[in-house]
């Protein structure tokens, strides 16, 4: 892309020759049209007005008439100022599959990332607490921003950041030496914990004393008190058993689990910098840092002097940047933490160096609301996650065999087609959008979902068995790929091209849905192209066997384009 670019300014650059005019800022205008019927690039000369003392249009056609075009350049048109260029197709058609097939399940990776160190932080729910449906939106966005960067050669570390620590966890041990026998907490720790929470939380508001005893409790916490660590050490096992059945499923494995608790013994040292710099301020007996910008001051001490979540994370900061060196550590959340990550970015300048401060990233996630509102812990309408992709396996399942009866392997195939739903479901909308939750439409063979996309593949994969192609048995050198030339053929080959560029811009933005609805595009071009290409029946059998590759090199950006997603791609639906 760059180099066609660059070859391109160039071009315009040679019938210019003035010295106002530099082959960079040409090359940064040039531009790739939305609508593939104006070209492949496109040149806007408007920029060039001020310069020449002409109009674009008279700029553009006189450019036109005086370029000379390079041969991968078929043609190059005038329309409103703009020269539209047009790639030589059978140079692209012939590059793309090619380099497809020979890279197979390599095809997309780069290793523009080497000996580049990322941190991506994601899932990080809070111990003891169900993990609802914004920690599975977190989780499979985290996951495929880490795929989407190691696949690119950077050195990722998945970090799950436990909300571990807290007051709370002072109630919480209450609660359970006063509840505990009343429950089989086998048995659905989460439910079980986060249930005890609820009545003792309720008690302690009527109750002061029991506040005291939860205060009590944290204060030992946080000393070392050893029976009670080992207590919190059981919530925290028991909780991460049953993440750990979702993270199985989502196939996600972190490096670390330092959560919250890990930076208890690690904040000292933060509160001693901020202190020797000058910039903790006292603000009605709490420690405090103030950073300008119509923001509200970083809460670092309150004021019975303990630490908070922020405390902990200016911690992390430190200690992140001394044992990965890293370029990026990327935080995912939701959108309500926005504020809390702008604060403690800018009090981190004053912890580690700036190279370190810039490669803070937050990417904040909308909410996820169900139809019938707002789900929260609070308001008890809550979803458990088990139960979510229970009822996504059920009713693919249900969908399966009420197409196919004697449908083989259901089970796998439902999970693959239940899961893969959901979690293209949290990946093609917007990281920032809101978004409304409905399984049935999740779940649906057409439109823009997860099922659609593996259905494509499954088609690419069955025709290629009717045609009896075996890329394993193909010279590549033998094929005949300048036959391609309908325009279906040739979108959909353009398409395809994209792919390494669209796993850059998915990490450089931050936007694994990029990545999703790049293969909404494919599976959408491909549909066009199998409705208006015959494969299978045709005449000559060069042309089959150049459309069986095309349909091959499909199916390989959707099985590499889903991979990195998340989402498996079934043989057979
Ligand atoms: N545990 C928090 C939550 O569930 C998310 C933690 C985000 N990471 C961080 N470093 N603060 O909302």
């Amino acid at each position: 892309m760059e180099e066609i670019k660059e070859m391109i300014a160039t071009c315009i650059y040679n019938t210019l020759n003035n010295e106002e005019i530099k082959l960079e800022d040409i090359k940064s205008k040039i531009e790739v049209p939305k609508d593939k019927q104006n070209g492949d690039f496109a040149y806007p000369c408007f920029n060039l007005a001020k310069v020449l003392k002409k109009s674009p249009i008279n700029i553009a056609n006189d450019i036109k008439d005086k370029i000379k075009l390079d041969e991968k350049i078929e043609k190059v048109e005038v329309v409103n100022g703009f020269l539209n260029f047009y790639l030589n197709d059978s140079n692209v058609v012939n590059k793309v599959l090619k380099n497809i097939l020979v890279k197979k399940e390599e095809y997309g990776k780069t290793d523009i990332g080497k000996g580049i160190n990322i941190i991506v932080e994601y899932s990080s729910p809070n111990i003891a607490k169900p993990f609802h449906l914004g920690h599975f939106r977190n989780t499979v966005i985290g996951k495929a921003l880490y795929d989407l960067y190691k696949v690119q050669g950077y050195n990722v570390t998945s970090i799950n950041h436990l909300g571990d620590w807290g007051r709370q966890f002072g109630l919480l041990i209450e609660g359970y030496r006063r509840f505990k026998d009343e429950y089989d907490i086998n048995n659905n720790a989460l439910e079980v914990l986060s249930d005890i929470y609820t009545r003792i939380n309720k008690l302690a508001k009527e109750d002061e004393s029991i506040m005291d005893i939860a205060r009590n409790n944290f204060k030992k916490l946080e000393q070392g008190d050893k029976e009670l660590l080992k207590m919190w050490q059981y919530f925290r096992d028991v909780s991460l058993k049953e993440y750990d059945r979702i993270y199985k499923i989502l196939d996600c494995k972190f490096d670390s689990y330092n959560g919250e608790a890990f930076y208890n013994d690690k904040m000292q040292e933060v509160i001693d910098i901020l202190n020797e710099k000058g910039v903790l301020k006292d603000s009605q007996g709490a420690k405090v840092v103030e950073i300008g910008n119509n923001m509200p001051p970083c809460i670092v001490l309150k004021s019975n002097g303990s630490t908070i979540y922020a405390t902990r994370d200016l911690a992390a900061i430190l200690y992140r940047a001394r044992t990965y060196d890293f370029t990026k550590c990327i935080y995912v959340t939701a959108t309500e933490q926005i504020l809390h990550f702008k604060q403690i970015f800018e009090v981190a300048k004053y912890l580690v160096d700036e190279k370190y401060q810039k490669g803070l990233v937050h990417v904040a996630y909308g909410m996820i609301r169900l139809k019938t509102g707002k789900m929260s812990t609070r308001d008890g309408n809550v979803i458990y996650i088990n139960d979510l992709i229970n009822e996504a396996i059920e009713k693919s399942k249900n969908i399966i065999l009420s197409k196919n009866p004697n449908s083989e392997n259901v089970d796998k195939l439902s999970k693959q087609i239940g899961v893969g739903a959901l979690i293209f479901n949290y990946l093609k909308s917007g990281e920032n959008k809101d978004i409304i939750f409905d399984l049935d439409e999740t779940l649906r063979f057409d439109g823009e979902t997860g099922p659609y996309i593996q259905y494509t593949y499954v088609r690419t994969k069955s025709l290629l068995e009717k045609a009896k192609f075996n890329i394993e048995n193909i010279d590549v050198n033998d094929l005949k790929l300048d036959m391609l030339t309908q325009v279906q053929e040739v979108q959909l080959i353009k398409e395809l091209e994209k792919f390494t560029n669209v796993i850059k811009k998915a990490s450089d933005e931050y936007k694994p849905s990029i990545l999703a609805r790049y293969l909404i595009d494919i599976a959408t071009l491909f549909s066009k192209f199998y409705n208006e290409c015959s494969v299978i029946n045709l005449e000559s059998d060069e042309l089959k066997k150049a459309r069986c590759t095309l349909v091959y090199a499909t199916s390989i950006v959707i099985k590499n384009g889903l991979k990195i997603l998340g989402i498996e791609c079934p043989d057979k639906m």
